[in-house]
């Protein structure tokens, strides 16, 4: 079965737990999108892995780890991570990393910063990890792709072609330029530590899709990301969404069978944007310091607010969502007032979409529906019906609104901490 995780929100939904949760039943786990700007922490009995280029399966001995062609790569920070796995006594990594996948240049990082200096007011607030102008470079067919690592002659003619463009860039920008030879000499270095894992990984895939293998898409960032489809220029450099895996992994499109959304039981986002069910009151604080709602890479405080049905809604028209994964809603207890939003009133209408414009996404104020809280811990609990009434009743609104069962309800970081209410894994 080929099941895709996507997440509904602004992205730190918690995607990487569940991915683990459900990769313990599969062969392989994909990263399609995306590069270091995502953070994943994974909790294994007690012990927690930060990572942020290697998919969530790379801890499990018998799965297959692919980084797919839709991906950004910082060389630096994937060596890096892979060491500390080793030095962790990981070391037979099962891993593949597409030849098609692009490469993030030091001077993608330094324009990354440079670019949102320059716009200060209406910066992005990006993470500033260089993914933006790697995408760039990918789409003005001047960037550098990690099968150019093996072919040093290649790899001479593409990068002196990128620095001509890269360096006039940076000068303007009053950024110091590259020169070619020690540019050229760590690219030839990284080739050859990465060489084993490197391959077609679209072949790949579809041979294991056709031998029916279980292989797992782990979505980067949230819908609301989305380069096309989210709150735009407030976005990433990618499409986090379901809908994107079959380009950025070269399967076929029937090949997926089901797409699981997660969804935080509350909404963040960080750096700028809109966002209608922001809050900006002591129950915000309450939230992101039970939630511990500070970025994984870049560690800012997480903007919080309520749970914004009106965003889940958008995220499953455009991907029909299976199953939901419900997340963190243990960081509900004790919150009081406690909401949803159902809807936007935007110049005296009520909608139950997202405007296609920042500016009517800037005007819409939320339509809230009240729910009595619970103080309960439940934490402990593993079994659906162990739950509060008001919690579960919290959970039946947002099946009954997204016409969607949801699957999993995670109530704490480590992988036991998690309700199973549905089986994803039957036939249906
Ligand atoms: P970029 O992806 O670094 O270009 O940043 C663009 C926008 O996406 C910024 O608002 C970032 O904060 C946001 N963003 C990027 N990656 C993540 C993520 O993994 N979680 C949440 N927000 C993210």
């Amino acid at each position: 079965m080929v099941f895709v995780i996507e997440g509904m929100q602004w992205g730190d939904e918690g995607k990487g737990k569940i991915t683990d949760f459900i990769a313990q039943k599969m062969d392989i786990v994909v990263r399609h999108q995306g590069g270091n700007n995502a953070g994943h922490t994974l909790v294994i009995d007690n012990k927690k892995f930060a990572l942020s280029c290697l998919p969530s399966g790379i801890v499990s001995k018998n799965i297959t780890n692919v980084i797919a062609n839709g991906c950004v790569i910082n060389l630096d920070k994937l060596i890096e991570e892979i060491n500390t796995l080793k030095e962790q006594g990981y070391t037979n990594l099962k891993l593949l990393i597409s030849n098609k996948a692009h490469i993030i240049m030091p001077y993608h990082i330094d324009l990354d910063g440079a670019y949102e200096a320059l716009l200060s007011n209406n910066k992005i607030g990006t993470t500033k990890k260089g993914i933006g102008p790697c995408y760039i470079d990918k789409a003005a067919r001047r960037g550098i792709r990690i099968g150019d690592l093996l072919n040093k002659d290649y790899l001479k003619e593409r990068l002196t072609s990128a620095l001509t463009i890269k360096n006039l860039e940076l000068k303007m920008l009053n950024k110091k330029p590259y020169d070619f030879q020690p540019l050229f000499d760590k690219l030839c270095y990284f080739g050859e530590i990465l060489k084993p894992y490197i391959t077609d990984t679209s072949l790949y895939l579809n041979n294991a899709i056709n031998n029916k293998k279980n292989i797992l898409f782990e979505g980067a960032q949230g819908s609301m990301l989305c380069l096309d489809h989210g709150t735009y220029p407030y976005v990433t450099s990618s499409s986090p969404l379901a809908n994107s895996v079959p380009l950025n992994a070269g399967i076929p499109l029937k090949s997926i069978d089901k797409v699981v959304g997660i969804l935080k039981a509350y909404t963040t986002r960080v750096g700028e944007g809109p966002f209608v069910s922001e809050l900006h009151d002591e129950t915000a604080d309450l939230i992101r310091e039970k939630g511990h709602e500070y970025g994984t890479v870049t560690k800012r405080p997480r903007r919080v607010g309520y749970l914004d049905l009106v965003v889940a809604k958008h995220t499953h028209r455009l991907s029909n969502v299976n199953y939901i994964s419900l997340m963190l809603i243990d960081v509900l207890t004790g919150v009081n007032p406690l909401k949803i939003c159902i809807g936007y009133e935007l110049d005296g209408e009520t909608i139950d979409f997202i405007p296609s414009t920042i500016e009517e996404i800037s005007r819409c104020k939320p339509i809230y529906k009240e729910f009595e809280p619970w103080k309960e811990d439940i934490s402990k609990i593993r079994n659906y019906n162990d739950l509060p009434l008001n919690c579960k009743k919290y959970i039946s609104f947002i099946e009954e609104y997204l016409n969607t069962k949801v699957a999993f309800i995670s109530v704490g970081a480590d992988r036991k901490d998690t309700i199973i209410k549905e089986d994803i894994f039957k036939n249906d």
